[in-house]
């Protein structure tokens, strides 16, 4: 299938690892010129390399440097035709550990970031009248994770938020997804302290998934090919969340 991605200028933000570089991957294989931005330089430089992309030093939990990777986004591919919002994700927590410095930490990070993400690039898709953003969120956002507090409210807020914005932006040629990953194997999954392979047993598929098979999602979204489907969290989970 023809994604019809060439050409295309996308950012993939948290682009040096995991579901991000697979995003990040699929899209250059697909044609399209691509920057990546995270905070280590030689994770982030070897990446880069890799699938060709331009690179972009930056810290997405702290506003400065936010707005610092918009700016330096522009200077290297312009507004980009392609979004793909994603960073690490928040502390895991119970409701008693939270506390409201960890609240607005875990709201920066992940909510207030998309939203400094969506005003700087939404505007110039929509005078295009093209444009593709995906979110990479979680399945915790349907399904509460336990110990998981800031990133199961979070999560919720930012498909509200999707919901909304797609609502606004579909008369202009641009779609808004999320795509909630379940048990993907990345840097972070082999740091969580889990017993994958009970993980895996609990999984309908009964393994854990690779990045590179939410990357291929993520590409599809961000193609011509997707050009109908806006607005929706899509699942990439081997079955986890079985709510219609
Ligand atoms: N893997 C899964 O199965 C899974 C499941 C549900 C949800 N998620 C969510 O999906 C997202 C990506 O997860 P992952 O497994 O791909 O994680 P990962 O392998 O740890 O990759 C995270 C990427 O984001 C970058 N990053 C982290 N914090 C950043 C910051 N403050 N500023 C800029 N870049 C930052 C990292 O590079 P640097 O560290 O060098 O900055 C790296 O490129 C996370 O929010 C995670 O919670 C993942």
């Amino acid at each position: 299938m023809d994604l019809s991605i060439d050409g295309r200028t996308a950012l993939v933000t948290g682009g040096s690892k995991g579901l991000g570089f697979a995003s990040a991957a699929a899209l250059s294989r697909e044609g399209a010129k691509v920057a990546i931005a995270a905070r280590t330089e030689a994770t982030l430089a070897a990446a880069a390399k890799t699938i060709s992309a331009q690179s972009i030093i930056a810290n997405l939990s702290d506003r400065a440097g936010v707005l610092g990777c918009i700016d330096r986004t522009r200077e290297l591919i312009g507004n980009p035709d392609i979004l793909v919002i994603n960073t690490g994700g928040p502390k895991p927590a119970t409701f008693a550990e939270t506390t409201p410095e960890g609240w607005r930490e875990a709201a920066d990070q992940l909510f207030h970031f998309t939203i400094d993400m969506l005003t700087a690039f939404l505007e110039p898709m929509k005078q295009k009248g093209w444009g593709r953003i995906v979110v990479i969120t979680s399945f915790a956002a349907q399904e509460p994770v336990a110990n998981l507090l800031y990133s199961n409210a979070l999560r919720a807020g930012i498909h509200g938020l999707i919901n909304s914005v797609a609502a606004e932006a579909a008369g202009h040629g641009v779609t808004i997804n999320a795509v909630m990953p379940g048990f993907i194997m990345t840097d972070r999954m082999a740091g969580l302290g889990l017993d994958l392979e009970k993980v895996a047993k609990s999984i309908p598929a009964k393994r854990l998934g690779q990045p590179e098979e939410l990357g291929d999602l993520v590409a599809f979204l961000c193609s011509d090919r997707g050009a109908y489907i806006t607005g929706q969290a899509i699942a990439c989970d081997g079955g986890i969340l079985k709510g219609i």
